[in-house]
């Protein structure tokens, strides 16, 4: 246990966590704030999940090296205290920097109270284009499986992302989808991506190799498989605690199967999810097809979006999606959408039905709290209501969302 101690940054001690390997920063600080928590626990501000309840979010959201301000702004702008957290910066960046985000973390009264983000302390590399990608976010699934009591949706984050809704919009929202679907993008109509992405054979090096490295090619390409179908789309993903669980926990062999796959093929975060939920019967009808996500092109596409700025905020505060991808780091049109958008003042989390601090300069509204099991729609909640009801009634009409 030794060497696994010191990455554990954790004044709390629930055993499962000191074999999870991963940064807690949690109990243990008395709160410089009066606010409910800290004598003691007022029943309202009991997390409450489950059927009748608000739905809860598991977040995964991971960065690189330098990404820790840009990981704990977007923490910030996504918290709220029904959901769970969890922070990764890749190999590739410090030990000092994971300490300084989990520090960060901590400053935040709420986070203290709820007990409810973690910061990996191991982390995993990650390398461009290659498997650790998928392997890196499933054992991010499987960490939240374990810790994160009664959350219903689990989603991916990059630091390069930002919301476009509150989270009480996102759960007031959500109170009216069926727990079981998933929001995956994805088709099997893969054009050039079969001759590009799925036949050629690739290996990521950072599986077995410590130093940073980048994937390379086989001579040889391999034929489409017959066992299965393959599918592709985003990478960004909303996943059912249900599908997860069948994912990671599961006893059907078609997850794992599909993964020994994926470890070669090129972007696997692009096939994976998408591949498993439309090979399976029991899954497939839960399938809409969209990531919920805003990006701006270029015509042809490049690898990647382009990097969105203030010329592009009333396009995409009006698209309906509930992320914006990408941004560079403190662009103006982030504090646009922090002031327009989530009405959050600088390093304060996201404000919603749970502050109940008076706001003031001075004071964060989100250092007190009161009951926080109902959410309040905000003013903006009918763009993203309506975006969804659209999707959910595609959804409905197909016979087989998986095509
Ligand atoms: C916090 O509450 C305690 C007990 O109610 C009180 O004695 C103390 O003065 C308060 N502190 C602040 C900073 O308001
Ligand atoms: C999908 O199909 C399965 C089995 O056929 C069924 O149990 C499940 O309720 C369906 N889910 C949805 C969202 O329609
Ligand atoms: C925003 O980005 C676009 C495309 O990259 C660029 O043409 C435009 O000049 C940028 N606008 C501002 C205000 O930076």
């Amino acid at each position: 246990m030794g060497a696994e101690r010191k990455w554990l940054f954790s004044l709390f001690s629930a055993a499962f966590i000191s074999f999870l390997i991963f940064l807690s920063f949690i109990s243990g600080f008395s709160s410089s704030y009066n606010n409910t928590f800290s004598s003691h626990k007022p029943f309202d501000s009991t997390v409450l999940h489950g059927p009748g309840h608000p739905p809860a979010f598991a977040y995964y959201i991971f960065g690189g090296r330098g990404d820790g301000e840009r990981i704990f702004r977007l923490l910030l702008a996504v918290y709220h205290p029904r959901n769970r957290y969890l922070l990764h910066i890749s190999a590739d960046g410090g030990d000092e920097e994971r300490a300084r985000l989990a520090a960060l973390v901590k400053s935040v009264p709420a986070v203290r109270g709820f007990e409810n983000v973690d910061v990996f302390g191991k982390p995993d590399p990650n390398t461009y284009m290659g498997s650790t990608n998928i392997a890196a976010i499933l054992r991010a699934a499987a960490v939240l499986l374990k810790v994160g009591g009664g959350w219903d949706w689990f989603l991916t984050l990059s630091a390069m992302d930002y919301p476009l809704v509150t989270q009480d919009d996102l759960s007031h929202v959500f109170s009216s989808v069926k727990r079981d679907l998933n929001f995956i993008d994805h088709t099997s109509d893969l054009g050039w991506k079969e001759g590009q992405r799925i036949e050629p054979i690739v290996v990521d090096p950072g599986i077995y190799l410590a130093r940073r490295t980048k994937i390379f090619h086989a001579t040889e390409k391999r034929p489409m498989p017959e066992a299965f179908k393959v599918f592709t789309g985003s990478p960004w993903v909303v996943l059912s605690r249900s599908f997860l669980e069948f994912c990671v926990c599961g006893w059907d062999n078609l997850p794992r199967t599909i993964l020994m796959y994926v470890n070669n093929v090129v972007l696997s975060q692009e096939v994976y999810f998408h591949s498993v939920v439309c090979n399976s019967p029991q899954f497939k009808n839960t399938t809409v097809n969209s990531d919920l996500r805003y990006f701006v092109w270029d015509d042809p596409p490049k690898m990647e979006p382009h990097y969105l700025n203030t010329s592009d905020y009333d396009e995409m505060a009006k698209s309906g999606a509930a992320f914006a991808r990408q941004f560079e780091k403190d662009q103006p049109v982030l504090d646009m959408i922090d002031r327009k958008i989530l009405m959050r003042g600088r390093n304060r989390a996201t404000p919603g039905a749970w502050c109940k601090g008076r706001q003031s300069l001075l004071m964060d509204p989100c250092s007190q709290w009161g009951n926080v099991n109902v959410v309040k729609p905000g003013p903006r909640v009918k763009i993203f209501d309506e975006s969804i009801k659209k999707l959910i009634s595609d959804w409905n009409s197909e016979l087989d969302t998986c095509t």
